[in-house]
């Protein structure tokens, strides 16, 4: 089934999209994040953030996105995510347009198919390591042992495992960045957004976060967006692009 927007039942958005999982119908597949003129001011008396993005990324492709500090990165991703409305153009992920689906629907498909590391990481603090980690899984209804076998994976591939039972509080910032990253993955999203991601980390832990990132874009046939001020950190990605007033360009 072919997912189109501006449907008016967003729940079949939904399982539509599941048969993306095809490899082989993949070329047919809409991209997996299109951004068509987008804009946003946050402001009437303020110049606008950004006007104008068209981007689009395929199955496989991980971009990294550099620019100064205010430039609009983290707006960006949150528009890419469904948790903020653009005031122009539109966001299509998996060929849906988000713009025709209500607040519970974005939420729903953003729960599947979006990983997102926050830059202020919303890590629950009350929390123990390995049940941040699960989060996503516990939204999307998976049951243990599937549950815990993925959990604990993830945890082990972000060097964290030993801290699996220690709440979230007691962490230094570094380990916290690590429960952000493995949470983001550990569903497996068709869309990784990271949002400086290693700006907390030791240089050989950002190195294995960054390969960890990567590796997760490609095996899962999705796509990602690294957002970082690192140029050696965004070379890790296949293509660089910087945002600035005038938009997106090759960097
Ligand atoms: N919710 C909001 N309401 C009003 N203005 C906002 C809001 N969020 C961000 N801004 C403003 O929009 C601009 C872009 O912020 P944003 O966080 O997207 O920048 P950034 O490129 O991610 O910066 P950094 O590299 O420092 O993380 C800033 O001037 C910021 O103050
Ligand atoms: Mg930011």
């Amino acid at each position: 089934m072919r997912l189109e927007g501006g449907g008016h039942r967003p729940e079949g958005a939904l399982v539509g999209a599941g048969a993306l999982a095809d490899p082989a119908g993949a070329l047919a597949e809409p991209a997996v994040l299109r951004l068509e003129n987008l804009g946003k001011r946050y402001s009437p008396d303020r110049p606008a953030l950004f006007a104008g993005l068209d981007l689009e990324l395929r199955q496989g492709e991980y971009l990294a996105i550099m620019g100064e500090s205010g430039v609009g990165k983290s707006t960006l991703l949150n528009l890419l995510a469904g948790l903020d409305r653009p005031d122009s153009g539109r966001v299509l992920l998996e060929g849906v347009d988000l713009s025709t689906l209500n607040d519970d629907a974005v939420t729903l498909l953003r729960r599947r198919a979006v990983g997102f590391v926050f830059q202020a990481f919303h890590v629950l603090p009350y929390l123990s390591v390995e049940e941040n980690v699960a989060l996503p899984l516990d939204l999307l209804g998976v049951k243990e042992p599937e549950r815990s076998r993925r959990t604990a994976l993830m945890l082990s591939a972000v060097g964290i495992a030993p801290l699996a039972r220690r709440h979230a509080r007691e962490l230094s910032g570094g380990e916290v960045q690590r429960i952000a990253i493995a949470r983001a993955v550990v569903h497996r999203p068709r869309l990784l957004l990271a949002d400086e991601p290693t700006g907390n980390l030791d240089p050989s832990s950002a190195a294995q976060t960054l390969a960890l990132l990567r590796a997760q874009v490609k095996t899962n046939a999705g796509a990602g967006i690294l957002i970082t001020h690192s140029r050696t950190a965004a070379e890790t990605a296949d293509r660089i692009m910087v945002l600035d007033g005038d938009g997106l360009k090759p960097g």
